[in-house]
């Protein structure tokens, strides 16, 4: 029995939307069957897989369908934490999905899942990403404020749904925590976080997160063990499709 972790998928059976970097980047190419190849070979019945979101191009729920039932027939029980680009998924209806997809999927907000001993926690998270103003050396000089001060309210929103994940769970006498967001837990030129700092409050041994697509872009957060907590990157593409072992 193992917990396994990747996420962004942004799968797109249905939809017609797809980014730029799906059609030209060989990581890509044909990434559906790379994965569900990858998922046979390591997972059976017994392994839980956390996808931290980013599952879909749907813009409805009718066109992520595909996708989510691509997920529901992957090895071992799966659980879904919403992304950014996840259109098919109200924050508010959590509960109907988890109703209409019972026993194939499980949907991960304002709730918790158990692994062994250890609650598996989680919201979507958010961090500023820009724009930023970068001088002739490439150094950055200035930023969006009005676009800096709206993260600030998202980042908030996101802690409090993280709360009350963590708190579901403490109040059924977990001890032990594994955080997983979809944003990266820092914004760019940040080295701690809300999300930094509750992982470590709560004594969460690991943070897993994704979101971050291309060289450029997979080491902009934090990465590896910072203040006994063991930050890990599963992005789809960063992993190559194989997903993380985080616990045995
Ligand atoms: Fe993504
Ligand atoms: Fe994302």
């Amino acid at each position: 029995m193992s917990l396994y972790a990747i996420g962004d998928l942004h799968l797109h059976f249905l939809s017609p939307l797809k980014a730029e970097a799906q059609r030209r980047e060989r990581v890509w190419k044909d990434h559906e069957e790379k994965f569900r190849k990858n998922c046979a070979r390591l997972l059976t019945a017994d392994d839980t897989l956390v996808l931290v979101g980013d599952h879909s191009w749907g813009r409805t729920l009718a066109e992520s369908e595909e996708d989510l039932n691509y997920i529901a027939e992957l090895p071992g029980r799966k659980i879904l934490l919403r992304g950014n680009h996840d259109m098919f998924w109200d924050a508010a209806k959590t509960e109907q999905l988890n109703e209409r997809f019972a026993g194939r999927l499980r949907f991960l907000q304002n709730n918790y899942y158990a692994y062994r001993d250890y609650a598996l926690v989680g919201t979507k998270g958010y961090c500023f990403e820009g724009p930023f103003w970068i001088d002739a050396r490439g150094r950055i000089v200035d930023w969006d404020e009005k676009r800096a001060e709206h993260a600030k309210k998202l980042v908030e929103r996101e802690l409090g749904r993280l709360r009350l994940s963590l708190e579901a769970a403490q109040a059924d006498g977990f001890r032990k925590f594994i955080v997983f967001l979809h944003y990266p837990p820092t914004s760019l030129l940040e080295d701690e976080s809300g999300f930094t700092a509750l992982a470590e409050a709560c004594g969460a041994e690991q943070l897993i997160y994704a979101h971050c697509h291309g060289e450029s872009r997979f080491h902009v957060s934090i990465e590896g063990e910072k203040n006994g907590v063991l930050y890990r990157l599963v992005s789809g593409d960063y992993l190559k499709w194989k997903p993380l072992k985080i616990l045995d």
